[in-house]
């Protein structure tokens, strides 16, 4: 069943910067109501000015994805400010560099507590609420990078290969209350998150593009939404691939980038 927008109260986690911000643009033309969080509030405060709502409802809360305990206290207060939340989209998320040589557990654990359980915190949450109404949407950003072990990106894929997995799993479950999950998989968008990659990006997308494509999608109820079309090609080839191809054509990228 279609998704209709309007008047529909929408979550959005990391929506200072990047997909979270263009997502949060687009969205004002859809007469919705917003609740948008991340840690810098300061950025929030600016994006609601820049975008002078007029008639339109949009609250900025700061919260840590990664602390359960604030997740707890944001979603009670949007709950206090809205009433309810019909559609979260779970979009915050780091990612480092990682290597044998700059191997840093802090890292590992900064970017699961943010990828996976900044999520998993906030489906916790939710999750009785959409149940009891039987309806809600829960929409999860994992990556393209879900597919393999890229090198130099191990703690990165492991973080989204995890959350993609929890979302199919959560999809099935939650199907029989009528609520819906979903599962974005970008390829490469131009963010501040891939300004710092200094290797190349096939596909590199820009940020307004891969909102527009996400909203148009989570109105079809899409259950996978993946893009750009090449690219979920490639790493749809690579998911298949045996080891051993993958593992050699992997250490000969590898070696040319150092
Ligand atoms: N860009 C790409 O090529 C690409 C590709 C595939 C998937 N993705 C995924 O898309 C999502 C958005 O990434 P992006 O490229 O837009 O990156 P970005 O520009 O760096 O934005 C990341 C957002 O996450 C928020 N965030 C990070 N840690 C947080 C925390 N602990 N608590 C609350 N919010 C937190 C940041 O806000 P604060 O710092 O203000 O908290 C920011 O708003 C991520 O999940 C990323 O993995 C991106």
């Amino acid at each position: 069943m279609k998704i209709d927008l309007s008047n529909k109260v929408i979550l959005i986690t990391g929506a200072s910067s990047g997909i979270g911000y263009y997502l949060v643009k687009k969205l004002t033309s859809e007469k919705v109501r917003l609740a948008i969080i991340s840690r810098r509030k300061e950025l929030l405060d600016e994006l609601i000015e820049e975008l002078n709502p007029l008639n339109q409802q949009i609250i900025a809360y700061k919260c840590d994805v990664r602390n359960f305990e604030e997740v707890k206290f944001v979603y009670n207060q949007i709950k206090n400010d809205f009433g309810q939340v019909d559609i979260a989209i779970l979009n915050s998320g780091v990612s480092y560099r990682m290597s044998e040589s700059s191997f840093e557990i802090e890292k590992a654990r900064e970017i699961f507590d943010t990828n996976f359980f900044g999520v998993v915190n906030f489906v916790s949450v939710m999750k009785n609420d959409f149940i009891e109404k039987k309806s809600g949407t829960i929409v999860g950003v994992s990556s393209l990078a879900d597919t393999r072990g890229f090198p130099g990106s191990g703690f990165y894929c492991a973080s989204k290969s995890a959350l993609t997995t929890f979302l199919e799993s959560l999809r099935i479950e939650l199907r029989k209350h009528n609520v819906s999950v979903i599962t974005v998989r970008p390829g490469f968008v131009r963010t501040p998150m891939t300004d710092k990659n200094e290797f190349f990006m096939p596909f590199l997308m820009e940020p307004d593009l891969a909102a527009e494509i996400i909203i148009k999608r989570i109105k079809k109820n899409k259950p996978v939404i993946e893009f750009p079309f090449a690219l979920s090609l490639m790493v749809r080839v690579l998911k298949f691939m045996p080891r051993s191809i993958f593992e050699f054509l992997a250490s000969k990228k590898l070696k040319s980038r150092l």
